[in-house]
């Protein structure tokens, strides 16, 4: 039986909490037939005093129980404004729309059971009240999808391998599916994949450190290193990335989730005291710090994902696609193919070194690449999904999902017992 298709709209804000990515997407049908396109998408900036407010809260920052609970809706207010704002930018009315999606924005989340008052509890918590978005915009909303994992046994998180896994099997391919942003994740899709074969996992800091060191040496003057303008003009130290890369985090076998709770304000105060004791500028710090979020994903590939599948192409989305210096490193033991769109990364186990030693020399490799090594990096973009779209829309299919009573969390992903139908529903109003 084929649905009439759906408008949903995906809203998101991750750790980074730069602001509100919207996606609108064309949804019907039901998987493993899932047919989800994406039609447009669009993102609003926090502003300054919101998101230093987000970042306080998710460091842990004190904070009272009013304070939350006003925060939770005045946060409601700005999502409703960001998803009535896009849906004009899209010259779409929202009585067209029949569903919002919104992830929220996470200020706490404690995957694994931790005693509490006696007992072992794991909790999450994203606020942006959904009740507030559909009573502004009359669009039925669905929020809170992390809950109903953690009841379930699972870790909350990660979710979006459910889309990842939609989007991206492949017959033939081993995919993984990178996104980079606060935190680097990443969704291994074998080929030919059952759901059950997809895992997923954290794999460290991709901007959220970075974000931190360009706040702090620019006063806060600029919140990200744009286009890596910063990093290029810094050199890597070796020294830097031999600490940095005995970070106890990496060594963690998977099923594991990370964030500002471990990479927060304590993370980066060392590191800028590493750096001094060092003697590295600014940018040095920058570089090699830019440079640690790509290398410890290829870290964790070579640790826990290679040596089980046959990977092909490397699909990378999120804000850090964005970052050049990133992205080269992530290659950076490549050839270049004929297709200029796409970068070529060849990874063999035990060469950290030696690229961290390219990234400095800026020079091919003294080694040649067995062939089956060789894993295509590719953009997310280029298999329909912008970068900075990815997630937003996975929260779009996720809330389709959940409005037809289905679950959508991947037990193998979240370590959940079973599956789970994710959310909690705030009507609009009667239409
Ligand atoms: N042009 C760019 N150059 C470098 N970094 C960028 C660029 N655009 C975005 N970013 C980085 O991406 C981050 C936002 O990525 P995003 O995917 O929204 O992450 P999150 O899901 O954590 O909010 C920014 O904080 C910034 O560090
Ligand atoms: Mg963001």
């Amino acid at each position: 039986m084929k649905s009439k298709p759906m408008l949903v709209l995906g809203l998101m804000s991750g750790t980074s909490a730069d602001g509100i990515d919207v996606a609108l997407a064309r949804v019907s049908g039901q998987p493993p037939r899932l047919d989800a396109k994406l039609l447009a998408h669009t993102s609003f900036k926090f502003p300054s005093e919101v998101q230093k407010e987000i970042l306080r809260v998710a460091e842990g920052r004190q904070v009272t129980a009013g304070e939350l609970s006003q925060f939770n809706f005045r946060l409601g207010e700005l999502f409703a404004d960001a998803a009535l704002a896009a849906c004009r930018r899209f010259r779409v009315s929202p009585g067209r729309v029949s569903l919002i999606g919104t992830h929220g924005q996470t200020v706490f989340h404690q995957g694994r059971p931790v005693p509490f008052f006696g007992r072992p509890t794991a909790s999450t918590l994203q606020i942006g009240e959904p009740a507030i978005i559909a009573a502004r915009t009359g669009i039925t909303t669905i929020g809170d999808f992390r809950p109903a994992d953690i009841a379930a046994g699972g870790q909350g998180a990660p979710l979006v391998p459910f889309a990842d896994y939609l989007l991206y099997r492949h017959e033939k391919f081993g995919r993984v599916s990178l996104n980079l942003g606060g935190i680097a994740n990443l969704t291994v899709i074998p080929a030919h994949a059952k759901p059950q074969d997809v895992f997923a996992f954290d794999t460290g800091p991709a901007n959220i450190l970075i974000d931190a060191l360009v706040s702090h040496f620019t006063r806060g003057r600029q919140r990200f290193d744009q286009d890596g303008a910063l990093a290029k003009n810094g050199q890597i130290s070796l020294q830097l990335m031999r600490t940095l890369l005995r970070d106890p985090y990496l060594r963690q076998r998977p099923p594991k989730s990370t964030g500002r709770e471990y990479y927060g304000r304590g993370y980066v105060k060392e590191l800028i005291a590493l750096g001094r004791r060092y003697r590295l500028n600014s940018n040095d710090l920058i570089c090699t710090t830019t440079m640690f979020s790509a290398i410890s994903v290829i870290d964790a590939l070579h640790r826990f994902v290679f040596p089980k599948h046959k990977i092909n192409e490397i699909i990378v989305s999120g804000g850090g696609a964005q970052n050049p210096v990133i992205l080269q490193t992530l290659s950076m033991l490549a050839i270049t193919g004929t297709n200029p769109r796409h970068l070529y990364t060849a990874a063999v186990p035990g060469e950290i070194s030696i690229m961290m030693y390219e990234a400095g020399t800026r020079s091919r490799p003294p080694i040649t690449v067995p062939k089956h090594a060789l894993v295509s990096v590719r953009s997310s973009s280029t298999l329909g999904v912008p970068t900075e779209a990815k997630e937003a829309f996975a929260f779009a299919l996720l809330a389709y999902e959940t409005f037809h009573h289905r679950p959508s969390n991947l037990p193998s992903a979240t370590g959940a017992r079973g599956p789970a139908i994710l959310g909690k529903i705030s009507y609009g109003p009667h239409r």
